[in-house]
């Protein structure tokens, strides 16, 4: 009941309330001034009345009037003589006579139907058919059509199914109204492609309101959003027509703009973009050594780029609960041109040239040489080239080594400088050979000196004498030549002089007994220190005492 007090109200413009008014004794009625409607629609007219307790109700007849002109408009007995335009359209809501309710609705309301309506009920009177026009009216004016659909649109996600509801205004039920849904492209003319539409739907709210809809079920996209969506309602007094714009959730993958490899000292113009809706929070960030992440901009910008700009780049779209990313590789392309290490070395006609140049990405590096060359070998290291040419020339005077090197950057060439190293490698070593023996010649002589001295301290401190010498020395009258023993004294003192050698006291077979010294490895300079020692020995002379000379 509450339901359908609400539908009457809604369902009517019901100006005022209900007010009472009695004629001729019992016979009274309430009714409200005033009510309206709208073309297509429909409209209640609340009722109710009293008669005589004479009375007996058995129909309930309706009149229009305007201009004067009076119209039975519904007629509970028949509707013979209803009004062409109104059979049909008028129903009562109470069709029990006995409730005393008089309430009517007229469905598919024209503007034309605006006017004066006023009820009289038929009846029995005393056992005498009677009737009794109640002179109070309900004005109602009908205007044009001015409610609209309304459309239940769901969030539109791409990708995931929807249904949309489009509901006819009113809750009439009168002929039932054509629905259609157009869709509306960007720039593209109507259409009603877009998805599957249900045949009308009609509930029954109650015996006498409906609810007319329809459903439009679709997949929605990206090209969707933004566009126009529209429910058109046709009833038999015209359309009405609502449209909605659409929103779609969605994202696109970010797209990074702008160029990945740029030249040392150009522009980098990094700008990430997210076509999405609603817009996605972006985030520019660089990826450093050890995966650390370093935010940069949405838009990144740099005049002049150098060789640590270079890595890759990471755009960040935190779209909803979605996290999309898309990265760049950033290459900074850079050319150092030919380094001032690169030159020629000439020796022993052998020109060698060697030509460094670094950049990335590498360099190449090529030659003009006097001559074809004959080896050419190229190395890498880093991001440096390096190539070396070997070939054999006479002279260099007149010759021009020339190195180039390109690059994606540029060019550069250079004129190498040609170094001459005189050919030292015949001299070098004899030199370094002749000044080691010196160096060793000395030291073993020093060591020698050293070690006579020593020697012949230690003679004298165990009585081994030089006198012990004559002792032990072998009576041998035929080793008895006094050639030997000249001999045997100035070689021994010549020993004594140089101490080149540990004297050696030598038993030779004829018995002849003396110390040999070898004084071959002489050496001038070491004469006067000689000379010194030879004043603090006395150990000089060894006397070959012969038996019988
Ligand atoms: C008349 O009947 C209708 C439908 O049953 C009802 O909604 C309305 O309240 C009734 N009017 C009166 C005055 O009882
Ligand atoms: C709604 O009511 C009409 C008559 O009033 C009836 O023909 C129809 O079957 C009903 N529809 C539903 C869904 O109840
Ligand atoms: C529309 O209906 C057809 C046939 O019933 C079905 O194949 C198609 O998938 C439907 N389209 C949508 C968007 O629901
Ligand atoms: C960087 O590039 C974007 C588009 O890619 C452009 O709109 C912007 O003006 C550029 N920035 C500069 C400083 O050139
Ligand atoms: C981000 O851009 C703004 C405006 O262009 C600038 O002021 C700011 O320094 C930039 N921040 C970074 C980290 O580059
Ligand atoms: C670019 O940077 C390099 C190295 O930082 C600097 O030597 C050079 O002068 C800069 N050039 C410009 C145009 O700023
Ligand atoms: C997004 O996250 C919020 C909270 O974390 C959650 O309530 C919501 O359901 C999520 N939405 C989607 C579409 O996953
Ligand atoms: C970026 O590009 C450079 C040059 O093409 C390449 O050496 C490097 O491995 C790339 N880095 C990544 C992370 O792809
Ligand atoms: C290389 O040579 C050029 C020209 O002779 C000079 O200007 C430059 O300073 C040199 N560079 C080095 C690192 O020696
Ligand atoms: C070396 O390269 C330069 C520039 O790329 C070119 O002009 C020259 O002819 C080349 N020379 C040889 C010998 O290939
Ligand atoms: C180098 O060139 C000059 C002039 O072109 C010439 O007089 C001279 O003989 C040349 N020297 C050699 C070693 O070819």
């Amino acid at each position: 009941m509450f339901l359908l007090a609400w539908a009457i109200m809604f369902l009517s413009g019901a100006f005022g309330s209900e007010e009472k008014f009695c004629e001729k004794g019992d016979f009274c009625i309430t009714l409200i001034k005033e009510v309206t409607g709208e073309a297509g629609l429909c409209v209640v007219i609340p009722c109710s009345y009293e008669t005589d307790e004479q009375f007996t109700p058995r129909h309930m007849v309706w009149y229009k009037t305007k201009d004067q002109k009076e119209s039975r408009v519904f007629n509970s007995d028949n509707d013979k003589d209803t009004k062409a335009g109104f059979k049909g359209r008028v129903s009562l809501l109470e069709p029990d006579v006995s409730q005393r309710n008089c309430s009517i609705m007229i469905n598919d309301l024209t503007e034309s139907d605006s006017g004066n309506y006023h009820f009289r009920v038929k009846g029995n009177m005393n056992g005498k058919s009677d009737g009794f026009s109640y002179r109070k009216k309900t004005d109602v004016s009908v205007s044009a059509l001015k409610q609209k659909p309304s459309v239940m649109i769901p969030p539109l996600t791409e990708g995931q199914q929807v249904t949309l509801t489009c509901t006819a205004p009113g809750l009439c039920s009168g002929s039932p109204p054509k629905i259609t849904w157009m869709w509306r492209g960007k720039g593209k003319k109507d259409s009603n492609i877009i998805g599957n539409t249900t045949a009308l739907k009609t509930e029954n709210l109650t015996a006498f309101t409906q609810r007319h809809s329809s459903t439009l079920t679709f997949n929605p996209t990206a090209e969707h959003h933004n566009t126009k969506l529209s429910c058109t309602v046709s009833f038999t007094a015209g359309p009405t027509v609502q449209e909605e714009t659409l929103k779609v959730t969605y994202a696109r993958k970010p797209q990074i703009s702008g160029r990945a490899s740029v030249k040392e000292g150009h522009y980098l113009n990094l700008t990430c973009s997210v076509d999405s809706f609603p817009p996605s929070e972006i985030k520019f960030s660089r990826k450093l050594i050890g995966n650390v992440l370093q935010e940069v901009n949405a838009s990144y910008y740099i005049t002049n780029a150098t060789r640590g700009d270079a890595g890759l780049y990471i755009c960040t779209a935190k779209h909803l609960n979605n996290t999309l990313t898309e990265e760049i590789n950033v290459t900074i392309t850079w050319f150092s041109g030919i380094l001032n290490t690169s030159g020629c070395v000439l020796k022993l006609e052998l020109l060698t040239c060697v030509c460094i140049s670094e950049g990335f990405p590498l360099p190449t590096i090529n030659w003009s040489l006097p001559l074809d060359h004959t080896e050419d070998s190229v190395t890498v290291s880093g991001q440096a080239v390096r190539s070396t040419v070997t070939q054999t020339i006479k002279s260099h005077e007149n010759s021009s080594v020339k190195c180039f090197s390109s690059h994606e950057n540029g060019e550069a060439e250079k004129k190498l400088t040609i170094q001459n190293l005189p050919d030292e490698s015949s001299t070098v070593p004899w030199m370094e050979i002749l000044i080691a023996v010196f160096i060793g010649a000395f030291i073993f002589i020093l060591l020698s000196v050293i070690a006579m001295k020593y020697y012949r301290k230690k003679l004298k401190k165990s009585g081994n004498s030089v006198e012990t010498l004559e002792a032990i020395a072998p009576d041998d009258p035929q080793s008895c030549s006094g050639q030997s023993v000249n001999k045997a004294q100035g070689e021994v003192q010549e020993g004594a002089v140089n101490g080149a050698l540990s004297p050696e006291l030598n038993s030779v077979s004829n018995n002849l007994t003396y110390a040999t010294i070898d004084h071959s490895k002489l050496n001038r300079h070491l004469e006067k220190e000689d000379n010194r020692m030879e004043n603090e020995t006395e150990y000089a002379e060894i006397q070959k005492k012969t038996q019988t000379c």
